[in-house]
This record gives structure tokens, sequence and C-alpha cells, in this order.
């Protein structure tokens, strides 16, 4: 129980590096106060420019293959456990984030307390290099890549992405192909993106979404 205590709070610590809140910071912008108010890539690229919101992307997607570098370092006679439990608290640290909550409260005195945190999406892809074959990676790039460059819409690219390589980890876990510990990370990946993007999923069906190039 020990060495999985350790895994879900390093992995949480991890991931609660607010790599967009930090860099927008360093040009006196306050993240979530812009554009969307996401702390990330995307929130990133309207504030500071497209080559911030990729460095915000490629540092967040780090912390998700960081995270579960650690883990499988802590346990290595469980790898496939060991990575899910992970993966899992590398986004739900990302998403809902020690430090960024505290450096939200600690700017704006006297709001009620909220987590403050990013989608998950970029740490989550972190995961994904870890767990999935090459080609639903590929995969994931080649559906994302096409529809924001049709659509210039970021979250709609990224939760196709998403669910093309859910419903593939979650085919091949279930039969044998992946660890079958992959299955129900599959399922709460599904959850997490699902919770976190409900804004973005109701503004696209209303054609409200932000897209990409559009400055704050
Ligand atoms: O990865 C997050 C992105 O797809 C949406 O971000 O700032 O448009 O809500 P945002």
């Amino acid at each position: 129980i020990l060495p999985i205590l350790l895994i879900i709070i390093t992995s949480y610590l991890v991931g609660s590096i607010p790599t967009a809140y930090l860099l927008a910071k360093t040009r006196n912008i306050n993240i979530f106060e812009v554009g969307s108010g996401n702390m990330g890539g995307t929130n990133v690229a309207r504030a500071l420019g497209t080559q911030w919101g990729v460095v915000t992307a490629l540092l967040d997607m780090c912390k998700g293959i960081a995270a579960i570098v650690l883990a499988r370092m802590v346990l290595p006679d469980e790898q496939w456990g060991a990575t899910t439990i992970s993966a899992i608290a590398v986004i739900v640290g990302h998403n809902w984030s020690l430090f960024a909550t505290l450096f939200y409260h600690l700017a704006v005195k006297g709001k009620r307390l909220t987590l403050r945190g990013g989608k998950g999406a970029a740490t989550a892809f972190g995961t994904m290099l870890m767990i999935a074959q090459p080609q639903i990676i590929v995969g994931m790039l080649a559906i994302g890549g096409v529809l924001i460059a049709i659509t210039r819409y970021v979250s709609l690219g990224v939760l196709a992405a998403f669910a093309l390589s859910i419903v593939w980890v979650y085919a091949l876990a279930t039969q044998d192909q992946l660890p079958v510990e992959y299955a129900p990370y599959a399922i709460i990946l599904a959850m997490l993106l699902i919770l976190r993007f409900r804004e973005n999923i109701q503004r696209l069906a209303r054609g409200q979404e932000r897209r990409l190039g559009e400055r704050v």
C-alpha cells in the first residue's frame, strides 16, 4: 500500500506543476483571467502566441511521461498497475492542481475556494505515449491534426483524438493485446475528459467555440 500511496502523491504533485500559469506569469499575464481562463497550451497560445502554447503543451505532456517513469521505478514488478494509477493521478494533479490553486488564491484574495487547473489533454497525451502502441499515437496525431487544421477548433481535434485512442486502447486491453489494467484507465480517462471539456462541448454544439488564432 505504501508504494501505491507514494505513486499517487508523486504523480499528483508532478501533474500539479502549473506550467501554463508560470509561463504566462513571466509576461505578467494571469492565465486564469484571459481567453477561456484555462490553464493549458491552447489558452497560452491565445495569450502569448502559438510558440508558447506549443511549449506549454510539450511541458505538460512531459509531466505525464515523467510521472509514469517515476511510478515504474517505485513498482518495477507491477509496471502496468503502477502506470495506470500514476496516469490517473498525474491528470487529476493537472486538472485540480495544488500549486495553481495556491497561486490563484494568494493572488486574488477573498474568493470562494475553487480548485484551479487545466483540462489534462496534453498531460493525458503524455500518458498515452507511455501506454499505447505507435499506430495509436499516429492515429491520434492524424485525426487531431486534420480536424484542427480544417476547423481550427483545438478542443474538437483533441476530443476526437482521445475518443479514437480510448476506444482503441480499451479494445486491445480487453483482447489481451495490451495489459488489462489499461481498460479501466481508458474508461476513467474518458470520464475525466468529458468532465473537463463539458463547456467546450457545449460551445462546439452552439457553434460558439473559440477558434485557434483568435486572440484573447
Ligand atoms: O486542451 C485544451 C483545449 O483543447 C481547449 O482549451 O482554452 O479552448 O478551453 P480552451
